[in-house]
């Protein structure tokens, strides 16, 4: 079945949803003592790397004052889910118009979700999708697709190294949806390919710091044999490339290291040749967000997953061309 028709197919669920939702709210901003803003209430990751901040900084740019909106911005106390759940609950019984919802964990939001449903009042999940996936409690998903995005990395893989490598995987945090969609996404390329040997995988929470530390162990106990990378995001592929140096090696050369995300940093590392390979996971949603609020408030139907176009940069020459415009 194409993506196409699938969306579809869940686009009805996630409208029937959206009717349910806004039956009994239509009345936009003048819940919240008589001015006619917006309000939405977005619970938020909080600080967890460039990706995240350029994320949320361009919602914050998008739901302006000036813009009719009233943004109540609500970050998760060290990505702690308990945090959020008490930040979600709270614009529900404020009586918000809307949910922006960026999940730390991708379980445990079923009651809250229906909670926000008896409020008629409409969720959006921003990147980050919910497990088990149950388009019926929310409006639609906004995000790149991790799954096709981890494809486009691993098709670059097969064809970066014709005769196979032996090669690691950096995680994101366990129990975090993206990370289980880019592991699907890579091994339905990767799998089942036997001249590509998993050496293992290891999570490095998104963190420079941690990646350097779990691939010099993990280099030393391989005796360097190991060929590529799959980062799941850029901060631990720049960690993953001063292990590499760090064990006498040039990243790049003697170790290839792919990652997603796309973030001005780890493009420069690709202009150096330091990093191989890029697979952007754009974060500008702002004007797509716009236009889903506007849109779900209104009672209008929107499909239930809306996929945010992504780029790939493969050379060093790609990324020195992208650079001088990067928002992020
Ligand atoms: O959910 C998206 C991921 O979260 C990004 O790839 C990563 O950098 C961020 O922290």
């Amino acid at each position: 079945m194409s993506k196409l028709k699938r969306r579809t197919l869940v686009g009805v669920a996630g409208i029937a949803a959206l009717a349910l939702a806004l039956s009994a709210c239509g009345s936009g901003g003048d819940d919240q003592g008589g001015d006619d803003r917006i309000v939405i209430g977005f619970v938020a990751v909080g600080p967890e790397g460039a990706w995240r901040a350029a994320n949320e900084q361009n919602i914050k740019d998008t739901f302006t004052a000036e813009a009719g909106y009233e943004l109540k911005y609500a970050p998760a106390t060290n990505l702690d889910q308990q945090s959020q759940i008490a930040a979600f609950t709270s614009f529900v019984d404020e009586g918000v118009d809307i949910i922006l919802l960026s999940a730390t964990e991708a379980t445990g939001w079923e009651a809250s979700l229906r909670r926000a449903q008896e409020a008629e009042i409409p969720v959006i999940l921003v990147d980050r999708g919910i497990e088990p996936d149950d388009p019926s409690l929310y409006v639609t998903r906004i995000a790149p697709d991790n799954v096709e995005v981890a494809k486009a990395v691993a098709n670059w893989a097969v064809s970066e190294f014709p005769d196979g490598a032996n090669y690691f995987v950096l995680e994101g945090p366990p129990g975090v949806g993206v990370v289980n969609e880019r592991n699907k996404g890579w091994d339905s390329v990767i799998g089942s390919r036997s001249e590509f040997v998993k050496v293992g995988a290891q999570t490095a929470n998104w963190s420079a710091e941690e990646a350097k530390s779990v691939f010099e162990t993990v280099l030393r106990a391989n005796n360097n044999n190991i060929q590529l990378v799959f980062a799941q995001n850029d901060e631990m592929g720049l960690g993953a490339a001063l292990a590499v140096e760090e064990a006498g090696l040039v990243p790049g050369q003697d170790v290839k290291i792919a990652t997603i995300d796309g973030t001005r940093g780890a493009l420069e590392a690709l202009a150096e040749g330091r990093l191989s390979f890029v697979a952007e996971y754009n974060p500008l949603f702002g004007d797509t967000l716009v236009d889903v609020v506007q849109k779900a408030l209104a009672g209008q139907s929107v499909p239930s997953y809306i996929i945010v176009e992504s780029l790939t940069f493969d050379s060093p020459e790609a990324a020195a061309e992208a650079l001088p415009n990067r928002k992020f």
